[in-house]
């Protein structure tokens, strides 16, 4: 089931109210021109000019990913967003831990809602934001880039999107078919933004120059202190990359 719509509050919103009405099938996606309330990361709001960039949410039962386990998902959505804009430039990296970033900007995100049901994940609304046609962004975003205006050409939103759902559909189905999750994660890791050497970091003690060592199942970051060579662990939101 697609759901096209000229406007909307927000694309998750909009799925989430749907699925309280009836259940809907695996797959199902709400596609939006515009979103009045469009929500991002920790309550951030998502900037989108009308009818410029694909904005959009659907619908999984990933019944078999314990919820313990469940930044597995923001793995394979963040893999296939790359994938997909591999095809058209380089430089595309993946920010821990919901950010797609090409060089140092972001050029998409994403907002995955999960329900869990005991010790598993029962449903989840993945919601993605890809900046495609918008020709410039307000001064206050911190640093926003869309695909135009990394290669001046415009694209087709309805390809992004189908070449999105192929590649995440085949991440998907590795994971459902019990594929060892480990590829998945070294290939996470290899496309991780700033990957290798050391670079500024600021947590609730200050800044400091460190160099990313992993990231757990869990989802968890762990930076290695240069000066100190100590690991910080880090949950979403406890650190902050220095741009
Ligand atoms: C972030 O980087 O903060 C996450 C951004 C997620 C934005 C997308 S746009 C489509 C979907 N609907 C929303 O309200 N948010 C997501």
């Amino acid at each position: 089931m697609l759901i096209r719509m000229d406007e909307t509050s927000s694309t998750n919103s909009e799925l989430k109210q749907l699925q309280q009405k009836k259940r809907l099938p695996e797959g199902s996606i709400v596609v939006a021109d515009y979103q009045t309330q469009g929500r991002g990361q920790a309550g951030n709001t998502w900037f989108s000019d009308k009818g410029c960039n694909l904005l959009f949410s659907f619908l999984a039962y990933p019944k078999f990913i314990a919820a313990n386990r469940q930044f597995i998902l923001s793995r394979i959505v963040s893999l296939a967003i790359k994938k997909v804009l591999d095809r058209y430039f380089d430089d595309i990296t993946i920010k821990w831990p919901n950010d797609i970033y090409w060089k140092n900007k972001k050029i998409a995100g994403m907002l995955i809602e999960n329900t869990l049901m005991g010790q598993k994940i029962n449903s989840s609304i993945i919601g993605i934001g890809l900046n495609v046609n918008q020709d410039g962004f307000p001064n206050e975003l911190p640093n926003p880039v869309s695909m135009k205006m990394v290669t001046g050409n415009e694209y087709n939103r309805d390809d992004l999107l189908s070449f999105f759902l192929s590649e995440f559909n085949l991440l998907y189905q590795s994971l459902q078919n019990g594929d060892d999750e480990k590829v998945i994660e070294s290939e996470y890791m290899r496309n991780l933004y700033r990957r290798d050497d050391y670079h500024w970091y600021e947590d609730k003690e200050g800044r400091y120059k460190g160099k990313i060592i992993d990231v757990l199942p869990s989802g968890h970051l762990i930076v290695e202190t240069l000066k100190a060579k100590e690991e910080r662990i880090y949950a979403f939101k406890e650190v902050t990359f220095v741009l």
